[in-house]
């Protein structure tokens, strides 16, 4: 994090060091493919139906529906009509329009130098579990013990993490239309298919039925403002709102592509892959759990790294192909978002610095690489330090500075200086630069009045349970 905001303090944040040599993408697909790509990832995949099935299945998914097609592509919007706008990524963006409010900017930037070490961590353990698959089959992955072995052994986590990392680094050096686009033009559609076969392929199992059921039948008695305040942070974390990403993929674009349907593409694209993603986790855990623990089942790494295994074991002849189809799955969903982060950060140090990209590239790789070392060294020597309480490590610290603190933080602040100091006009004009805006009015309020509101409920939130004090 120290990083990023020296980062920010340090770069001249003139305008003249975007004129080097800015990339851009090759069209609205390429930039629609990449926000896309940005968005889904181990959010949609673990996190969503885990709160789906924590929060009455079907009500949940449409809260998250209603919430997303107004307040998430609202927010979408504002940040890539706000990097277009400046052509600029997201702390040269904020001081261009008001110099005074480039702090916003350096808190924006960040976030992804905070998330991108750790989100690759669990990129290391995706690519572990595929190379399992894959050398040792289903019946190893699934035994007893496999993840908290795995986890705590020190040279295997770095030497995964390090492999996750690389990949994504090279994807990134190559560019971004020849790196960045065309793996997403790779990999997004596989993912898609792939989910689709392996959502077909749960469903047709022998109970996966009343888990569906209980996914996709709303329970309205669940509806409460929990409920509503975990689908909203999730929205901002699948969006990859507030953190940057979406300004500087914003600023990649031409003035002549509609951002009105390149944003709704996105939150549909996401949304598309978190519905399915929870067909075929949510019926796979009634299976392994029965239906009252289904409800309530454990989130994050126990879920996708030992529970879905042990489903998958129970498959008998297809374990193992299905595993690997998962991890697949999984790996290019992390992978598409962590390159979306290391881009982030990238164009970050290249505006703030006028470096060359690669030179920008190579501190940025510098410093994810050691700042991900410490992160795992939370899960073997450092693991005395419990910055939460007990049974929390440093990876758990991070994500909620960056998620629960941080973004709210970002997207109240970003809200406030689009709504009240430059004014929506500035964006709105942007908008209407490449289509028609007709819910400008709409969009004006929940800039101006309702986002913020939603944003400080959701801080509060967030850091009254985290702390037990509700
Ligand atoms: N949106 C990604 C997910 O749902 O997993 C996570 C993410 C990617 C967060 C990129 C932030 C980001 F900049």
């Amino acid at each position: 994090m120290k990083a990023g905001v020296q980062m920010g303090h340090n770069g001249n944040g003139k305008s003249g060091t975007h004129h080097i040599t800015r990339s851009a993408w090759s069209g609205k697909m390429g930039f629609i493919l990449a926000g896309a790509a940005s968005a889904v990832g181990l959010g949609n995949l673990w996190r969503f139906p885990t709160l789906a099935a924590k929060y009455g299945g079907g009500m949940f998914i449409f809260t998250y529906f209603v919430l997303a097609f107004t307040f998430g592509i609202s927010l979408l919007l504002l940040e890539t009509a706000l990097g277009r706008h400046t052509k600029l990524s997201v702390i040269g963006a904020y001081s261009k329009l008001n110099s005074r409010w480039k702090f916003v900017g350096v808190l924006a930037a960040a976030v992804p130098f905070i998330i991108t070490p750790y989100y690759c961590i669990i990129g290391g353990w995706v690519t572990k579990y595929l190379c399992s698959y894959v050398a040792e089959g289903a019946d190893a992955v699934a035994a007893e013990g496999f993840f908290t072995s795995f986890i705590t052994d020190p040279a295997f986590t770095y030497v995964f993490m390090i492999v996750f990392m690389l990949l994504c680094i090279g994807v990134v050096a190559l560019g971004v239309k020849n790196g960045i686009e065309k793996a997403n033009m790779i990999m997004m559609p596989l993912l898609l298919v792939m989910a689709i076969g392996v959502a077909i392929f749960v469903l047709m199992q022998p109970g996966a039925v009343e888990g569906a059921a209980y996914y996709l039948i709303p329970d309205f008695s669940k509806f409460s403002p929990e409920l509503v305040i975990n689908a909203l942070g999730q929205m901002f974390y699948s969006l990859s709102l507030a953190m940057g990403i979406m300004v500087t993929y914003g600023s990649y674009l031409d003035k002549k592509e509609s951002l009105t349907q390149s944003v709704a593409s996105i939150a549909g694209f996401d949304l598309l892959v978190s519905f399915l993603s929870g067909l075929m986790i949510v019926p796979a855990a009634f299976m392994a759990l029965g239906l009252a623990e289904g409800g309530t089942m454990s989130a994050g790494p126990s879920l996708m790294f030992v529970t879905l295994p042990m489903v998958f074991e129970g498959m008998g002849g297809a374990a193992t192909v299905i595993g690997i189809v998962f991890f697949v799955l999984v790996l290019f969903a992390a992978a598409t978002s962590a390159i979306s982060l290391i881009e982030a950060c990238t164009s970050i140090i290249q505006d703030g610095t006028g470096w060359s990209r690669g030179k920008s590239l190579g501190l940025c790789a510098a410093f994810v690489i050691v700042a991900g070392c410490f992160i795992n060294a939370g899960y073997n020597v450092l693991i005395w330090i419990e910055p939460l309480g007990p049974g929390t490590q440093l990876l758990d610290f991070f994500d909620f500075l960056s998620n629960s603190v941080m973004m709210p933080i970002v997207a109240l602040l970003t809200c406030i200086f689009v709504g009240w100091i430059i004014k929506p006009k500035a964006i709105i004009d942007e908008v209407r630069a490449s289509s028609k805006f007709s819910l400008a009015g709409p969009w004006t309020a929940m800039v101006k009045y309702i986002a913020p509101v939603l944003v400080v409920v959701i801080l509060g939130w967030n850091i009254a349970t985290q702390f037990g004090l509700l």
